[in-house]
């Protein structure tokens, strides 16, 4: 397979490894808007499951095979034969099938999971890849837990999946161990030491159980990975996965490092997308979740907001109408000055002199203090008594 050595490759998972989530389950029905919600959102791949795990994943990897035209659909697979036969069945309506397939990497992995031996586990790998290339021409590998594998180990992995055809290969941080220069290194070492490494795509799949997923996503790619992986919202087994808006959002604002590197991401649909998301899954976002938290565009300390209504970057590293939201929100709280009060009743149509404003303050700051935040309501009836 080709690749674009400019182009960053965006691999959505939130409907596998997001959709793993205790109580995420989607019907097919829902996976299937939302599959279509990330081809308008400009992904490069949807996971769209498992189709060994259960009939009913194998049926949504179908119908989301027929519904989706331009973007590749990847099912993921273990390293035998038989989930590699499901999985090319329930990818035959697609239009870019991707068998993603692969095994555990780490000594851990190999010994206490596999009950096995390095070479063995060398061999699986390869036989799965040649297996699954059989089917289609598109085949990525896992080497799962690379976080934790031995680096020697996994380049000569990495070079024998490489030359049985694998078109990518992902390098998971299974357990979200890494700290982002070591995952940065292993990306480089791979770099280095593969001899066949550009016949492949490097991607990076983290995890973030030490809250570092989007930090190692992106040093992978500063160190030649061209795939990550990632999810809406951040969702995913355990602690979650890389965010995908973040990783969007960091190459965005830091274009200048990563010159020349484009996605195709319609960074403007995050916040509806977010939103569906969430009430698809029942997963809430948390209030203070990077981009798409409800709290993420709001400044509510009067220090804050002051700089903010004088000149929005002094507090603004990101439009909020960039991520599809209508305006950064200026919350009143007993925290707020007298300048967001008088910005929030010039809204509301009321213009009021210096001393006016002092006396509204001052009657706004007893009813703040006994309520967490004002609504308009509120400040109509500030301005009534
Ligand atoms: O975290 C992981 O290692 C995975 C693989 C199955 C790709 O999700
Ligand atoms: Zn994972």
């Amino acid at each position: 397979m080709l690749h674009d050595p400019n182009h960053l490759y965006v691999f959505d998972t939130t409907l596998r490894d997001g959709e793993q989530v205790p109580g995420c389950q989607l019907t097919t029905p829902e996976k299937i808007e939302i599959a279509k919600d990330l081809e308008s959102l400009g992904v490069d791949i949807i996971e769209a499951g498992f189709p060994v795990s259960s009939p009913g994943d194998f049926q949504s990897v179908v119908e989301l095979s027929k519904a989706v035209d331009n973007v590749i659909i990847c099912a993921l697979t273990r390293a035998n034969n038989n989930d590699i036969d499901v999985a090319a069945e329930a990818l035959k309506f697609a239009k870019r099938p991707r068998i993603h397939t692969g095994i555990g990497a780490s000594d851990m992995h190999i010994k206490h999971k596999f009950n096995s031996t390095r070479e063995d586990i060398l061999a699986r790998a390869v036989a799965a890849v040649k297996h699954a290339k059989s089917y289609v021409e598109d085949v990525e590998f896992y080497a799962e837990d690379a976080g934790r594998a031995d680096l020697a180990y996994l380049a000569q992995m990495v070079e024998a999946v490489i030359a049985a055809g694998a078109t990518v290969v992902n390098i998971p941080d299974t357990n979200g161990y890494c700290l982002p220069d070591q995952y940065g290194a292993k990306i480089k070492y791979l770099k280095e030491h593969v001899s066949n490494i550009e016949q492949a795509i490097i991607s990076a799949h983290c995890h973030n159980d030490l809250g570092l997923a989007t930090a190692n996503s992106i040093a992978a790619v500063q160190n030649g990975a061209r795939q990550v992986e990632c999810t809406i919202n951040g969702i995913g087994e355990r602690a979650g996965n890389t965010s995908l808006e973040e990783v969007a959002m960091i190459l965005k604002v830091h274009q200048q490092q990563f010159p020349g590197l484009t996605s195709n991401i319609n960074s403007k649909l995050f916040t509806a997308i977010s939103q569906k998301v969430s009430s698809m899954m029942r997963m809430p976002v948390q209030p203070n979740k990077a981009i798409v938290g409800k709290n993420a565009f709001a400044h509510s300390s009067g220090i804050h907001q002051d700089g903010f209504l004088k000149h929005r970057e002094n507090y603004e590293i990101i439009r909020p109408e960039d991520v599809g939201l209508d305006e950064a929100g200026i919350i009143l709280t007993a925290r707020s000055g007298r300048h967001a009060l008088k910005h929030h009743l010039e809204r509301l149509g009321y213009q009021l002199d210096k001393d006016e404003l002092a006396t509204t303050y001052e009657k706004f700051l007893v009813v703040a203090d006994a309520k967490k935040d004002l609504c308009d309501d509120d400040l109509k009836a500030l301005m009534q008594s």
